[in-house]
């Protein structure tokens, strides 16, 4: 959101006349299907049953911030138009929906009579709905059945497999998957101009590295940045994210991959004293190593498995300095000639 602290008086000119900025995720969330960033294959095939207009039951599953609610809800106003406020029924996680809400109200809904275009069908909307426990979802299954010529449901969830199997059985599945990076970029590059943001590459780079994917947190950060600095540069970007600075982790890794130990314990210690955690900093390493395009691949590969036992390590529970410095240490060692370990 947008603030206008006293201590970031840049930020002053970025509130609007009302002195209220809408979250710029809400602001620009899609509409319409074609609007949908990425996944244009899954996206495609919703377009299809838009048209057809013959809803099957659907779950559509995938990580956090990558268009699934979104997609459903564009997907009921392209079959609803106008009928959308009475055809739709919305229940999400901050909804009650145990046994007693599917036996009632989804069932009373699925009864009740309303005048949609012609070979619609009323629509059910469960968000998030791994997050329904195991009885309501067995109370869904005939429900689904029963109604399913006036009644489709569109189902969203993180893991699919917390969706109990006969549901499944009962629906189509789409998949999405994590946005690319020139997906976000784009869409990134698109708010920028319409907020008419400042901005340079590598504020945008920087973003995209911290969002992993995730355009709920891309546009998010963006506009922490914008409100908070006016500027969106990466080392404004690493300050609202809060992530060890991935240009010093590269300088570590650079000095691993010469031998200088000292150089990457320097890196290390700073990043600790800044008061990361062991999994910040192992999460970071791992992220960068795997996008450093100038390191060998048969290094990279040694490398990443270095990480990743330490990543094991440390969630074990032993995130200490020593373990890190320990790690910095095999590292090195990969690049030193082996006659000279020869003592
Ligand atoms: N594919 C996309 N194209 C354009 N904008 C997107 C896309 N994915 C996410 N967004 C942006 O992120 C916001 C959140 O997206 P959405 O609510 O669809 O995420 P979600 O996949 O349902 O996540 P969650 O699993 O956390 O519910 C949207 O308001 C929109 O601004
Ligand atoms: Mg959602």
């Amino acid at each position: 959101m947008a603030s206008s602290s006293a201590a970031v008086p840049v930020t002053a000119k970025h509130s609007d006349a009302e002195g209220y900025e809408m979250p710029w995720v809400e602001k620009y969330r899609p509409i319409l299907l074609g609007d949908i960033v990425g996944n244009s294959d899954t996206v495609d095939r919703l377009k299809v049953i838009a048209e057809d207009g013959n809803m099957p039951h659907i779950i559509i599953s995938g990580l956090p911030g990558i268009g699934k609610t979104t997609s459903i809800h564009c997907l009921a106003h392209a079959l609803l138009g106008s009928a959308y406020r009475e055809g739709v029924l919305e229940l999400n996680a901050s909804d009650e929906r145990g046994i007693d809400v599917v036996r009632n109200k989804i069932k009373s809904f699925a009864q009740r009579k309303v005048t949609l275009p012609p070979g619609r069908h009323k629509i059910v909307i469960l968000d998030e709905a791994d997050s329904m426990t195991a009885g309501a979802q067995q109370a869904l299954r005939r429900t689904m059945e029963i109604y399913s010529n006036t009644t489709r449901f569109a189902l969203a969830c993180n893991m699919s497999n917390k969706i109990i199997e006969p549901i499944q059985s009962r629906c189509a599945i789409l998949r999405y998957s994590k946005l690319r990076d020139a997906e976000v970029l784009k869409r990134l590059e698109e708010i920028c101009a319409a907020e008419k943001v400042e901005y340079n590459d590598q504020g945008l780079q920087a973003l995209i590295f911290t969002a992993e994917g995730d355009m709920r947190q891309a546009i998010n950060n963006l506009q922490s940045t914008w409100s908070g600095f006016g500027f969106v540069s990466q080392d404004n970007v690493f300050k609202i994210c809060d992530q060890p600075h991935p240009v010093q982790v590269r300088k570590m890794i650079k000095s691993c991959q010469a031998g200088d130990i000292n150089a990457a314990l320097e890196v290390i210690n700073k990043l600790w004293d800044q008061g990361y955690s062991a999994v910040d900093i192992v999460v970071t390493v791992f992220r960068v190593v795997k996008g450093l395009d100038d390191l060998p691949e048969y290094t990279k590969l040694e490398f990443i498995r270095e990480v990743g036992w330490t990543h094991m390590r440390v969630l074990e529970g032993v995130g200490t300095i020593v373990q890190l410095g320990g790690m910095i240490a095999r590292l090195c060692r990969m690049s030193i000639p082996p006659e000279m370990l020869k003592l």
